[in-house]
């Protein structure tokens, strides 16, 4: 090669340069020009290397030609490549705009079931008066459920208790009263505990019946307790779950396993009385049945129904709503 092909040469690859330069639109079009430039194989990397084909006093003039073309190519390169990516910049800011001033997006919130409030504002009241949260099967046998709650087979309050039976000895438990018998014999008294829970009869549902139904059971043995401390807590509780001005009435009832046994009704001023619950001291019978000694302690225990305490409340009047899932219902409370 003679200094003035490469020459023409060096003008040639300007030309292409300048035109591969304009066409280049991204950054990667941008790379593949430099590496057929200048890469190891690249157009200029070639011409280079054939400066030492010519005579010596001739390669210091052409190696001037070709680095003041590399360096137009560098030079040529970077600034592209701020341009191309400044232009990319503009378009993703375009592309990504946000509108501030749009509402935000409300995404509804669940809560809990009214039952599962009333339940767990029921274990607030009692855990604070010191009660432990107890629990028992709902599958139970008819020991716990009935005999030893003073109810033997044949007996008539039997009938109060309609129940769905699993086999001869098992049954869905009717009442959470069974837990006091497990309670009992697994603890020695003093015994403080309530024991909410779901429970069973074959009842037909209408509105103030449901076969599936939930319970909490409070059940207090220890020395010298009397009806009274069984009053004291129940206006408590009253106080504490319906608020303050509510009067309260004992009548008598009948339970098998509680003696004197008793109904709460409470009222406000002006309106109905409303039955609460069933409650008792702790019959004898019970007590020596799981091994306590009568002479010794006393005790007291009641059972109330949640969806009961539910509806007066919030004044529902059909119990089947709390078990029908329609959010129409549900997204009141
Ligand atoms: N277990 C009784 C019922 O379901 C309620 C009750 C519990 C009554 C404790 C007195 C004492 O009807």
């Amino acid at each position: 090669m003679t200094l003035q092909e490469l020459r023409e040469e060096a003008e040639r690859l300007r030309v292409a340069w300048a035109q591969g330069l304009a066409g280049a639109a991204s950054l990667d079009e941008l790379e593949a020009l430099r590496v057929k430039f200048l890469g190891r194989k690249g157009h200029l990397t070639r011409l280079l290397s054939a400066l030492k084909e010519l005579p010596p006093q001739e390669r210091a003039q052409a190696g001037r030609i070709l680095n003041a073309l590399k360096g137009e190519i560098v030079g040529a390169l970077e600034e592209k490549g701020r341009e191309i990516e400044a232009r990319e910049r503009e378009r993703r800011l375009a592309a990504e705009r946000y509108d501030f001033t749009l509402p935000g997006r409300w995404r509804p919130l669940g809560h809990l079931h009214p039952l599962t409030q009333v339940r767990l504002e029921i274990e607030d009241i009692f855990m604070r008066m010191g009660f432990d949260v107890a629990s028992g099967p709902e599958v139970e046998d008819d020991y716990h459920n009935f005999e030893a709650l003073n109810i033997p087979e044949d007996h008539p309050a039997r009938d109060e208790w309609d129940s769905f039976y699993i086999d001869d000895v098992h049954l869905l438990r009717t009442h959470t009263s069974p837990v006091q018998i497990r309670v009992m014999k697994s603890r020695k008294p003093p015994v403080r505990i309530i024991c909410p829970g779901r429970c069973y009869r074959r009842d037909t549902p209408d509105a103030t019946h449901s076969p599936v139904f939930h319970q909490v059971e409070l059940l207090w043995v220890e020395r010298g307790l009397t009806m009274a401390n069984l009053k004291w807590i129940i206006e408590e509780f009253v106080r504490r779950f319906f608020g303050p001005g509510y009067e309260m009435r004992f009548s008598a009832d009948f339970f098998p396993f509680t003696e004197p046994s008793a109904q709460v009704h409470i009222h406000r001023q002006g309106g109905p009385w409303l039955e609460i619950m069933g409650a008792g001291m702790v019959d004898p019978a019970v007590l020596t049945e799981v091994g306590y000694d009568p002479e010794e302690v006393t005790g007291f225990a009641f059972g109330l129904g949640i969806e009961r305490m539910a509806m007066l409340r919030w004044g529902i009047e059909d119990i089947r709503l709390f078990y029908q899932n329609d959010i129409r219902f549900l997204s009141q409370f």
